[in-house]
């Protein structure tokens, strides 16, 4: 007796043994000896209309690196040619990152973007302390807009604080501010209004 015949006595089981070629019956046997289904890694369920697989089965084995510019990070926006307005940071070993900036970033994103050290634990919505900096320059201090209640409330808790201390999340650049110099504090303090409730 051939060898497909063989096999299909020998899986009287299989309903489908009668409809299927001696050719499948046969990769059936062989494929009885691989791992079982639960040690490999799970497949993609096949398509029941022979479709292609799901476009991400694919992607996952041809992802390509790519890196993009600091000013797509964050929400900072790249200034126009012509109307860059500039901030000089001075970071806690006192060097000095004088960056061009578009009117209408504020310093938190901007020192962010530029991978310079400011926390902005709560993602710039004024209820904590660790975008605190402080203006060198009084004349610059005096063109910005007046703090507000939140605002005070949190530089309170500020450390180091001093009569030209802001937040850098509240601070937003406008063509008055060219030219403007911050300083980072040497710490920051970890507090949030949320500590307080
Ligand atoms: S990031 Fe929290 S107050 Fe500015």
């Amino acid at each position: 007796m051939s060898t497909p015949k063989l096999l299909a006595q020998a899986l009287p089981s299989l309903s489908l043994a009668s409809k299927r070629t001696a050719g499948s019956i046969a990769r059936h046997v062989r494929c009885s000896t691989k791992p079982s289904a639960a040690a490999l890694p799970a497949a993609p369920s096949p398509s029941p209309l022979g479709l292609r697989p799901p476009a991400w089965s694919t992607a996952m084995q041809s992802r390509a690196f790519s890196a993009s510019a600091a000013v797509s990070h964050g929400h900072v926006h790249a200034p126009k040619p012509g109307e860059e307005l500039y901030v000089t940071f001075i970071d806690k070993e006192g060097a000095e990152h004088k960056i061009a900036v578009a009117k209408g970033d504020n310093l938190l994103d901007i020192a962010q973007a530029n991978d310079l050290e400011m926390e902005g634990a709560c993602g710039g919505s004024c209820a904590c302390s660790t975008c605190h900096v402080i203006v060198t320059d009084q004349d610059y201090y005096d063109k910005m807009p007046e703090p507000d209640d939140d605002e005070n409330d949190m530089l309170d808790l500020a450390f180091g604080l001093q009569e030209t201390s802001r937040l850098g999340c509240q601070v937003v650049m406008t063509p008055e501010l060219d030219g403007l110099k911050v300083k980072l504090p040497s710490m920051t303090r970890n507090l949030q209004s949320s500590d307080f409730k």
